[in-house]
Order: structure tokens, then sequence, then C-alpha cells
């Protein structure tokens, strides 16, 4: 696969997921423009790994939850690359509870980052996308297993599944590709985070593999879904997950 000459977005890019995914759509040829909240440090880490490799990326900062920022994230892509072709939806945030224990704070935060942010990026790749583009957004695959605790973050997970379905015919005269992701646990802060041992080994026996999934796996099957074999798959959202469920 060669990305030489598109440009991709990656929110969420300073760790994690998106870190890797950032690394691997550069090694594929593409000019990255690695997205963080708070992390300078980390993001301009990614972007050093790249350049080291003989890449180009640039880290900018962006509160995915604020409109006027994701704006301003697509003006300093054009202005740095002149194009978009690539926008990965991956920031989000999760924030576990008991329904009786749910705030307004934590339902609005959620909402805001993973469904508002993924939306509204939505928006300006349908502005300034360049077409034969690929938007790839982020479900979960924690959804299907009905768990307690995650009612509000798997909420704005099916929120971003169905904007990606309805979607997809807005974006197909535009000859762009619009589809979601769902990991299963994925060897991150955001899944590790206040998670006992015997909590996390519990979730490694729920997979085919008796493993966590890593980055790299996710980054693996976002380069598939770039690719140019994969341009009759729109308006899906398809789990990658080690067959977890
Ligand atoms: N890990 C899993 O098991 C798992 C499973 C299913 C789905 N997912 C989904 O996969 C995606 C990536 O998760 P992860 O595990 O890699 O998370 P992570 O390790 O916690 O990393 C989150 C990334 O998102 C960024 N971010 C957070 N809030 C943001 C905001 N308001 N604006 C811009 N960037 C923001 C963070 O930037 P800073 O470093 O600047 O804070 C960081 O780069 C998420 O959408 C998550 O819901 C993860």
């Amino acid at each position: 696969m060669s990305l030489n000459g598109k440009t991709a977005i990656v929110t969420g890019a300073s760790r994690g997921i998106g870190r890797q995914i950032a690394l691997q759509l550069a090694e594929a040829g593409a000019k990255v423009v690695v997205n963080y909240a708070s992390n300078p440090e980390k993001a301009n880490e990614v972007v050093r790994a790249i350049e080291q490799s003989g890449g180009e990326a640039v880290a900018v900062r962006a509160d995915v939850s604020a409109v006027s920022e994701v704006e301003a994230l697509f003006a300093a892509t054009l202005a740095r690359f002149g194009r978009v072709d690539i926008l990965i939806n991956n920031a989000g945030v999760m924030e576990c509870a008991s329904i009786g224990d749910v705030t307004e704070a934590m339902f609005d935060r959620q909402f805001a980052v993973n469904v508002k942010g993924t939306y509204f990026a939505c928006q300006q790749a349908m502005r300034h996308m360049e077409e034969g583009g690929t938007i790839i957004n982020f479900s979960t695959s924690v959804s299907g297993a009905m768990l307690p605790t995650y009612s509000v973050y798997a909420a704005t997970k099916g929120a971003t599944e169905q904007l990606t379905r309805q979607l997809a015919k807005e974006f197909g005269p535009k000859d762009i590709v619009i589809n979601c992701i769902a990991p299963g646990q994925v060897s991150t802060e955001l899944f590790l985070n206040g998670k006992s041992e015997e909590l996390i080994d519990s979730f490694r026996r729920m997979n085919a593999f008796g493993r966590l999934g890593e980055p790299e796996d996710i980054a693996n099957a976002i380069d598939l879904l770039v690719s140019d074999k994969a341009r009759w798959i729109t308006g899906q959202t398809i789990r990658v997950n080690g067959g977890f469920n």
C-alpha cells in the first residue's frame, strides 16, 4: 500500500491506538497531522519518530470537543500540507460508572469528545476533504457485551456507529468512504487505568486468543481500510477484537 501524496489527520495521536495509527500511516507514505489535547511532549515524540523514519508530520493541539478547535485543526492541516485525504476520528474518552454515580459532567464530557468531536470533524471533512478520501470513526466492541458501568461510553459509541451509517450516503457522491472500527480491549491507558490485574485477566480470557489487543492490531485494520481495495466498504462498523464477541 502506498499513501504517497496523501495527508492524514489522526485525532488523539499522542498516545495509545492513535499514536500507532499515525506511525503506520506515515510508514505507508502519508503526511500525518498528529492531533492531541493536552500532551505536547508525547505528540512531538510521535512527530520525531515519524521524521526519523523519513516521513513528514506535524503536531497540532485541538480539543475536538470544541467545534472552533476542530475547524482550526483542519485549517492548520491545509496551511501545512494543502490537502486532507484521510481522517481518523480516534480521539476518545471513557469514564465508567454505575448509573447511580454518573454525573452530568461525565455524561457531557464523553458525548462532547466521542460524538460531537467526531461529528464536527466529519463536517470539516465534507467541506475540505479530497475526492477519494477515507474517514474512519471509532466505536467499541464492549457495547456488544452489555457490561455494567459502560452505559454512557457505550451510548456515545452507538451514536458514532449510527452517524457513520447516516453520513455514508452524504459522502458517497464525493467518493469518500466512511466507516467505523470497533476495537475490543486494547492495552492502552484508556483500558488499563483503574482496573485490577484480575479484571484485566478476565478480559484477556474473553477473546479467542487469550491476550489483550495491541495498538498495532487496530492500526493494521486501519491500514486495510485506507487501502484502494476497500473502496466498496462504506457505512459499516467493523469489529476488530480477536473474537471477543
Ligand atoms: N483501548 C481500548 O481498549 C479501546 C477499546 C475500544 C475502543 N477504543 C477507542 O479507541 C480510541 C483510542 O483509545 P485509546 O485506548 O488509544 O485511548 P488513550 O490511550 O486514552 O488515548 C487517547 C488519545 O485521545 C486524545 N484525546 C483525548 N481527549 C481529546 C480531546 N478532547 N481532543 C483531542 N484529543 C483528545 C489523547 O490526547 P492527550 O494525550 O493530549 O490527552 C490521546 O492521544 C478511543 O476512541 C476509544 O474509545 C479503545
